[in-house]
């Protein structure tokens, strides 16, 4: 039984999937709210009609997840409109909050469906893929006292390196060594503060993993060192199929020594993506991840200290059978009357050509010599691409904490990187999505994410820039990245420069702020974004809030996701001081007391509210981490009866790891004039 609270419940024979770190033995007789369906494969929960239920990590809709139905499947799709089920992790863990409150975390590597409260209201009901996987069931009086339990289970959160709370600007297209440089000039000349730019598939040799354009990139280790003279870190792409190509070595390394995945007849199984026909590293097996992870070595040799691992869902845009089928489909319309039907099901024959069911069961991977196919393991994929990485990192650069971050993900893999939210779109309604994915994603322990700010794919518009940036500077991961295609957004293009140069440089003003409550949510299993929910127990004002969120101990944010807003309605859970900011020097305050009220948000200021006996911190902006200048601190307090608050900073590195030096600091004195002193 219990340890702190969680029972695990063992069915059939699960597969491994290191979700959990250390061992907790198996417990017998399901509590009586959750009732096993007689398949052995499923469960169902009441739920009274107020209860609400949180986490699914990265999923669409709202903080609280009740009324939908979402399935854990890493899928490789852009559209993140409200009625999808999956995204790119998978993250099976809910917390029931009503009379009971309960989480229930299903370690299960492929598909496992939440149906919670959409065929029946008042039910919530879980069905696995096979009947092989554990429940772990998460006792606890709040649901933050279940996230802090569930996160002592799965391991400590990944800390990203210090310069990775700087702002970061990417974009699919920057084509050559030049293209970098004038982005960086475009910042540096206009005083727009950054600490990376990011180099999309558009560095590589033909798309090929671990090689940079001698044409397009002359010159590759005097290149990045020229960046970081500059301040500036270049981070690579790594996607996880590898080309085939006779020649290419690590092509030929994979194949010769059987790394990669297979089919049913044990040939390497081929797929296609953005080089054409390509091979997938078998990363369950542990020779294969080894070697693919040492590869990263050719990458940090010429200087890099920074990667984002992508398109390992897998993603395939089509296999040589599938296209076969669909090509001979296509044929036997060819002089046919082609009626409506006829016309559907020709345009499902290629539309439903990319990542397929039928794919995923044809891949096998090579687990301890036994043939596993990849469709009951999915989830695990993109998971140990990036712990390949990781594992690796230690070997390669122990000096140094190297950047990562992955798309696809399964609950563990917090623990050797961060997570982007993946393609989404310069939609309105994708602000709210990148706000309400935070919390859901602390509950799992991914702390270091953020969204592609302004939008990756679609057109985005001036406004919606800025209003975007005032979230982005509270994202950890910072990053504007947009579509080959799309609209530029460099923040240099657009006409209000001067907005976009103050609000950029509050970011790096609250960096002291971000970072120390990073690493305390880190350190201590807590989550840096919260819901008001969690906080606010039993003002149902607050509990139903789902476009605020608190940030850190201090303070709340509430920005505005709407096109031609003059401001927004915020629900003031407690008497706070909002802090309107037009720059880190120049802000206004207010008071307000409980309630709801509306709050005029011009769309170049940002405003933060500071709890009540709480205080934020500031310093000087630079043009990047590296030169912010720790001796600037400053506060701005709510409450003359004192603060205190623990400074966290990065001292150095140990064993691949930031060593943490930190500072207890009790602050006295209000908004007008506040001091502190070292305690
Ligand atoms: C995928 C990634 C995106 C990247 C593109 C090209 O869509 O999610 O971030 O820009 O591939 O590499």
């Amino acid at each position: 039984m219990d340890i702190n609270g969680i029972s695990k419940f063992t069915f059939g024979a699960p597969f491994n999937t290191n979700a959990v770190q250390g061992g907790i033995s198996a417990s017998s007789g399901m509590p009586p709210h959750i009732r096993m369906g007689a398949d052995a494969r499923s469960f169902k929960c009441s739920l009274c009609k107020d209860d609400k239920v949180y986490g699914m990590g990265e999923a669409v809709r709202g903080i609280n997840k009740r009324g939908w139905i979402y399935e854990t499947y890493c899928s490789d799709d852009p559209m993140h409109t409200e009625t999808k089920r999956s995204l790119y992790g998978a993250h099976p863990f809910v917390i029931v909050d009503g009379e009971e409150v309960f989480g229930l975390f299903v370690d299960y590597p492929d598909r496992v469906v939440f149906d919670i409260g959409y065929t029946k209201v008042n039910e919530m009901s879980v069905t696995i893929g096979a009947p092989d996987f554990d429940i772990y069931v998460i006792e606890g009086e709040t649901p933050l006292e279940v996230v802090r339990r569930f996160r002592s289970l799965i391991g400590k959160s990944y800390i990203a390196p210090f310069w990775a709370f700087g702002f970061q600007q990417s974009r699919w297209s920057y084509n050559t060594s030049a293209d970098v440089r004038n982005v960086i000039d475009g910042y540096r000349k206009n005083d727009l503060p950054l600490d990376a730019v990011y180099l999309d598939i558009d560095y590589m040799e033909s798309f090929k993993d671990f090689t940079v354009s001698e044409e397009r990139f002359p010159d590759f280790p005097e290149f990045v060192n020229e960046a970081k003279s500059r301040n500036i870190h270049l981070v690579p792409i790594i996607d996880a199929g590898v080309k085939i190509e006779e020649g290419y070595d690590v092509y030929e390394q994979g194949r010769d020594n059987g790394f990669f995945c297979k089919d049913k007849d044990g040939r390497d199984f081929v797929a296609a993506v953005w080089p054409g026909k390509v091979c997938f590293p078998d990363f369950l097996n542990e020779k294969a991840a080894e070697w693919f992870g040492m590869k990263y070595k050719r990458l940090t040799d010429a200087g890099i200290d920074g990667f984002w691992n992508d398109m390992n869902e897998p993603a395939i845009f089509y296999s040589e059978g599938c296209l076969e089928r669909a090509i001979d489909k296509v044929a036997s319309y060819k002089g046919r009357n082609v009626g409506i039907y006829d016309f559907f099901a020709l345009k499902d024959a290629v539309l439903g050509l990319a990542n397929s069911s039928e794919d995923y069961s044809s891949m096998y991977h090579n687990v301890n010599g036994k043939a596993v196919c990849h469709n009951t393991v999915h989830n695990l994929y993109g998971f140990n691409m990036t712990k390949s990485a990781s594992d690796a990192f230690a070997k390669i650069a122990p000096d140094k904490n190297i950047l990562m971050f992955s798309r696809a993900s399964y609950i563990g893999m917090h623990r050797c990187s961060g997570i982007w939210m993946g393609d989404n779109q310069s939609w309105w309604s994708h602000i709210k999505l990148n706000l309400q994915m935070l919390p859901s994603l602390n509950m799992c322990g991914f702390l270091y994410t953020g969204a592609d700010m302004v939008g990756f794919g679609d057109n985005c518009t001036e406004e919606l820039a800025l209003r975007w940036l005032a979230l982005g500077i509270f994202n950890p991961l910072m990053r504007n990245h947009s579509a080959l295609g799309t609209r530029d957004q460099e923040f240099y293009r657009f006409e209000n420069r001067e907005a976009f140069r103050s609000l950029l440089k509050l970011r790096y003003a609250l960096i002291p702020y971000l970072y120390s409550e990073y690493i305390n949510a880190a350190e201590t299993d807590d989550m840096m974004f919260k819901p008001l929910a969690f906080e606010y127990r039993g003002d149902k004002f607050a509990e139903a809030v789902e476009d605020q969120l608190l940030v850190g101990g201090s303070i709340m944010i509430a920005p505005v996701c709407e096109p031609n807003a003059i401001g927004r309605s915020v629900y003031i859970p407690e008497k706070m001081l909002a802090v309107f900011f037009k720059s880190e020097n120049s802000f206004r305050t207010k008071i307000y007391d409980k309630g709801h009220h509306f709050v005029e948000i011009p769309n170049d200021e940002v405003v933060v509210f500071i709890r009540g006996g709480k205080a934020l911190p500031l310093v000087n902006s630079a043009a990047c981490t590296a030169e912010l200048d720790f001796s600037t601190l400053r506060f701005i307090a709510n409450g003359a009866e004192g603060a205190i608050f623990t400074l966290c900073r990065e001292a150095g590195v140990q064993n691949g790891r930031s060593v943490i030096e930190k500072q207890t600091l009790a602050v006295f004195g209000d908004e007008a004039e506040t001091s502190f002193e070292v305690v």
